[in-house]
């Protein structure tokens, strides 16, 4: 004879199990490729209306960032792509990017997120993924 508490209590597990396999991993969250490309995009523009960093991406391959950094994005993101750009350290190194600089950038990508509409939670969710590199992008 199983006790109702025990059966309650595996119930809840099992409901909190399926909750969690059922919300959609973070890529699916920011629009999939489609909302992927939109926030490259946006921040794109936000780097190049930004006096305090433009001046880093002068002799940039705008196409290449721009498809390095989707792919990039939707790979951390749990995503069906592969990165297939160069080490965060081996395409950062001699720009000197400082921690000012990176803050620039991030500042812009939350001004994106915030117009598409994305979440609190899953901006902050992306904004976590990319945090720890910021030891191989900028210099200090
Ligand atoms: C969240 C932080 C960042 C991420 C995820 C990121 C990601 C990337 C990616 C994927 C590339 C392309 C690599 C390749 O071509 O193989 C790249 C290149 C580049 N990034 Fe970043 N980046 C970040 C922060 C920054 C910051 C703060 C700056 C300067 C303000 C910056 C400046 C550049 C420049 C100038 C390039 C092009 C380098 C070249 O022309 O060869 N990045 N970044």
């Amino acid at each position: 004879m199983v006790k109702p508490g025990i059966l309650f209590g595996f119930s809840l597990l099992l409901l909190l199990g399926c909750s969690t396999a059922t919300q959609p991993v973070l890529y699916q969250r920011l629009g999939a490729d489609e909302g992927i490309s939109a926030i490259v995009d946006g921040l794109l523009f936000e780097i190049e209306h930004d006096a305090r960093i433009v001046h880093h991406f002068a002799d940039t391959d705008i196409s290449r960032f721009r498809a390095m950094l989707t792919e990039q994005l939707c790979e951390l993101s749990g995503g069906p792509c592969r990165y297939s750009g160069s080490t965060m350290q081996e395409s950062h190194t001699g720009f000197n990017i400082t921690l000012a600089d990176y803050d620039a950038l991030v500042e812009g990508l939350i001004k994106v997120m915030q117009r598409q509409q994305i979440s609190i939670a899953d901006q902050n969710a992306l904004l976590a993924l990319l945090a720890p590199m910021y030891k191989d992008i900028s210099y200090r």
